[in-house]
């Protein structure tokens, strides 16, 4: 039982925590995630939170080892050490404290909780600590993935309450492995936090004009430390400047939807009329632009080859070229195909275009389930001269620098019709390699990058004009609004 009076102190307590507590990072006290991924900018409150969130789990649970990490043990002395003593100065009472500064550990009295704090240059150190109960590792951006590894092994084993590794970094590279291991694909039992000095509302104005200054300085830096997103350094192909700006514009706009299709499945066939969109976080298509009455649309598809890239749809508003909605999924052939047939009937019956290298299945069960608006190549028989025509995409020698050096002009021209940060953000991994061909980075995808490309260069196929049947044409047109949002057909 809990008297009024403990509830009441209870209350100020929490009262208090919250005024200390920047507001995007408050809710983060109650998260149990075994990976906590604050990713951000320079000055949002990352380390600070992270002390914080330490020292409250020492002062009210028992049983803790929290060990706090840092590249190297000197420069893990001068921050993290330093910054949680003031935070216990500031915060708590300083008596119920012990400070070993030879051995960087502080302990709380009370009930023996140690926070040991250490860098992975000392790995004598490292190795004589057991029974570690959490982790924060600060700068995670400067240790190598293989030393993560071993702290995440470290962090085994029964514990009275949750385990839990907090990673503090600024960006610092759109290759790194924090990217792949936490932002690329969902990762169980995590949550990552993206914040810049604009969420930190105890930064002085000072700090706050040097970190704007980056805009004008250097856009590196400006990208990274002030707006917090992946730095992009050396020659990537698409406009990196221009790609990484929209990214940042985009950072706060929420998708209209996320989910997938639901449909019947009876005798072979997908009822049409049963197809229905469930919103579900954890979906594989993301809406950017609902479907509008008689738009013409266009999906383009990357079919997944023999390496690791996923299948991808990408729809583009065929008479605006604005990316509408983008289907990205790591499953087998079928169920694309099939998810794909709801996606471009849910678009007005879509021009799907598809590519056919590495498998014309897809192209066929689209056939099969009587889907025919598709992209149909010519061909001509080098031995009869006939022109051949079948549906899909092929990416060959030739086509293949085309739809690139199309999606290269529209990036560079029209950024603003671009929707998806995760399609922009595989732009600025696309390189060129030494031999001159345009690909992903070593480890990166390029499966959105294709999927819009053929989507784009299939524009020709498909209605650029909103066809609105003459009997229901009001008297004013009601897409004058929409006039400036136009884009001009076909980009070449
Ligand atoms: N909760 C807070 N209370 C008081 N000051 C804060 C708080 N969070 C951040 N600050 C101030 O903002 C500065 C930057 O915060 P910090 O956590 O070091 O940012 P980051 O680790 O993201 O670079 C700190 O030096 C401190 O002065
Ligand atoms: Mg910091």
């Amino acid at each position: 039982m809990i008297t009024p009076r403990q509830a009441i102190a209870e209350l100020l307590k929490r009262k208090q925590l919250k005024e200390q507590t920047n507001y995007k990072y408050y809710p983060l006290y109650q998260n149990t995630s075994r990976y906590l991924v604050l990713k951000g900018g320079g000055g949002s409150g990352k380390s600070i939170f992270a002390g914080q969130k330490i020292l409250k789990r020492i002062t009210g649970e028992k049983g803790h080892r929290i060990l706090v990490v840092r590249k190297v043990a000197k420069t893990n002395r001068e921050s993290t050490f330093q910054q949680i003593k003031s935070q216990v100065n500031e915060l708590y009472n300083y008596e119920l404290f012990k400070f070993n500064e030879t051995d960087m550990k502080i302990t709380y009295k009370p009930n023996k909780n140690e926070i040991i704090f250490v860098g992975l240059d000392d790995v004598e150190k490292l190795k004589s600590i057991h029974n570690i109960t959490s982790i924060w590792i600060e700068e995670a951006s400067e240790i190598a993935e293989g030393d993560y590894r071993q702290l995440d092994i470290r962090l085994r084993g029964k514990t009275n309450y949750y385990k839990q590794i907090i990673f503090s970094f600024n960006p610092v590279s759109i290759t790194h492995w924090l990217k792949s291991e936490f932002f690329d694909k969902k990762k169980e039992d995590t949550t990552t936090l993206h914040s810049t000095y604009k969420d930190n509302r105890f930064l002085d104005d000072e700090q706050i004009k040097v970190l704007e200054s980056f805009a004008d300085t250097d856009p590196y830096y400006y990208q990274v430390y002030c707006c917090g997103e992946w730095g992009v350094l050396g020659k990537t192909i698409f406009d990196a400047e221009k790609v990484s700006n929209r990214i940042i514009q985009l950072r706060n706009v929420k998708p209209v939807k996320v989910g997938y299709f639901e449909y019947k499945y009876t005798n072979q066939e997908i009822d049409k009329k049963s197809i229905e969109f469930i919103e579900d976080t954890n979906g594989f298509i993301t809406i950017y632009e609902d479907v509008k009455k008689y738009n013409p649309y266009v999906i383009g598809g990357d079919t997944a080859g023999e390496g690791s890239d996923w299948f991808s749809g990408q729809v583009i508003n065929n008479n605006t070229g604005k990316q509408a909605a983008v289907l990205h999924i790591d499953v087998d052939e079928d169920l694309y195909a099939r998810q794909m047939y709801c996606l471009g009937t849910y678009y007005n019956d879509a021009l799907i275009s598809l590519e056919a290298n590495y498998s014309t299945y897809p192209i066929k069960e689209l056939l099969r389930l009587k889907y025919h608006r598709q992209y149909m190549r010519e061909q001509e028989d080098t031995v009869t001269g006939n022109i051949k025509k079948s549906f899909g995409f092929m990416t060959t020698k030739v086509t293949r620098p085309i739809i690139i050096a199309n999606l290269v002009k529209i990036v560079r021209e029209s950024t603003h019709l671009f929707s998806d940060i995760k399609t922009l953000e595989e732009m600025l991994t696309f390189i060129r390699n030494e031999n001159g061909r345009a690909e992903a980075q070593e480890g990166k995808h390029d499966d959105l990058i294709m999927g819009i490309a053929i989507a784009y260069y299939s524009r020709e196929q498909q209605s650029y004009l909103i066809e609105v049947p003459p009997e229901e044409k009001p008297k004013y047109s009601i897409f004058d609004d929409d006039k400036e949002d136009i884009e001009g057909g076909f980009f070449d």
